[in-house]
């Protein structure tokens, strides 16, 4: 087999952290980022006012990518979306509807967005929601319903080439079995909780190296190793300001707020910068820092 080269540099990237060459920031003027949610609730027009609401309790890691990167952060998320909710159900807006609301809300008006395939990057970062929701119904690891669900992934992902996307990146999964809603779980359902997410994970790649292979014109296909950099965390928290690897300070748990609130409960072991995990799931946003940071290094 011989690799092409953007495919090359994005399994350099996924194993080994080497930063790819091909300056793929350059010249970076939107991110279309496919989850994390800023607020939109999926029906009418992204772009329009909504409320702002957060689950880092402060800037989730594209505001934080598109702030570092000095780009436009165009959010399509849905809080609580998963690829494709005819197999993996939950309420909001999966990423074929989202990507619908791009392609009917954003794609005709091109004086709303300017963009182009060279000036815009597309970033997807469904699993979670897929894994949390589906692991304890599954067999095994999960191998044939993840198979379907990133089947369908990257379905959607081919709407977007259509539109005009060439840039991507494919963030996998977060070690959220090591979280307390996976801890919590107790041993046996956890262990099932990390093989599932391992497996989601192990075919994300897989696919997203075959699918990129298909279009000789895609100029970024890199899947961001999002497990690695909260495994690093979680490994060595203190190193990185953090004071617990696991745990969570229930009453942080329910602020939403895409501002930081520094008021520090005493409760806690200290402000939420000092936690990894804002609840028993969700990143905060001072670990959303190391993956907005992350990636921004590994696309210079
Ligand atoms: C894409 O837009 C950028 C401005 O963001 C412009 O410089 C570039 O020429 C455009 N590329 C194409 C192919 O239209
Ligand atoms: C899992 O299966 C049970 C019984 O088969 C069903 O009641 C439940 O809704 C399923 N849960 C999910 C998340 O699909
Ligand atoms: C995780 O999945 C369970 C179903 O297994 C669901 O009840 C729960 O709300 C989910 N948690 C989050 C935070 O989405
Ligand atoms: C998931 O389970 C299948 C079947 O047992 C196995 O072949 C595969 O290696 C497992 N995936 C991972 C990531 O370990």
């Amino acid at each position: 087999m011989t690799p092409i080269p953007k495919l090359a540099t994005a399994i350099i990237a996924i194993w080994t952290s080497i930063p790819t060459s091909s300056a793929s920031l350059t010249g970076i003027r939107n991110v279309f980022a496919f989850y994390t949610t800023n607020g939109w609730g999926g029906t009418g027009d992204p772009l329009a006012a909504h409320s702002a609401v957060c689950f880092s309790a402060g800037p989730p890691w594209s505001q934080q990518f598109a702030q570092i990167t000095g780009t436009r952060l165009i959010d399509l998320a849905v809080s609580g979306a998963t690829a494709d909710q005819s197999l993996i159900f939950t309420s909001p807006l999966d990423f074929r509807g989202q990507t619908t609301a791009f392609l009917q809300q954003v794609v005709p008006f091109p004086n709303k967005v300017a963009w182009n395939s060279t000036d815009s990057l597309f970033t997807v970062s469904f699993g979670t929601n897929d894994v949390n929701q589906s692991f304890k119904n599954t067999t095994g690891n999960g191998t044939d319903l993840y198979a379907q669900d990133l089947t369908s992934y990257f379905a959607t992902v081919d709407r977007l080439y259509t539109a005009g996307a060439r840039k991507f990146v494919f963030n996998n999964v977060v070690p959220f079995d090591r979280a307390q809603i996976g801890v919590g779980q107790g041993p046996q359902l956890d262990e099932k909780m990390k093989d599932s997410i391992l497996e989601f994970n192990a075919q994300l790649a897989a696919k997203a190296a075959a699918y990129c292979a298909t279009k000789t014109d895609i100029t970024t296909c890199l899947v961001f190793d999002t497990h690695m950099v909260f495994t690093n965390l979680m490994d060595n928290f203190a190193s990185f300001g953090f004071a617990t690897s696991d745990q969570f300070c229930p009453s942080y748990a329910n602020r939403f707020s895409c501002d930081v609130d520094p008021t520090v409960d005493s409760t806690c072991l200290g402000p939420i910068s000092v936690y990894i995990w804002k609840d028993s799931l969700h990143p905060s946003f001072a670990a959303d820092t190391f993956w907005a940071q992350g990636l921004a290094d590994q696309l210079q």
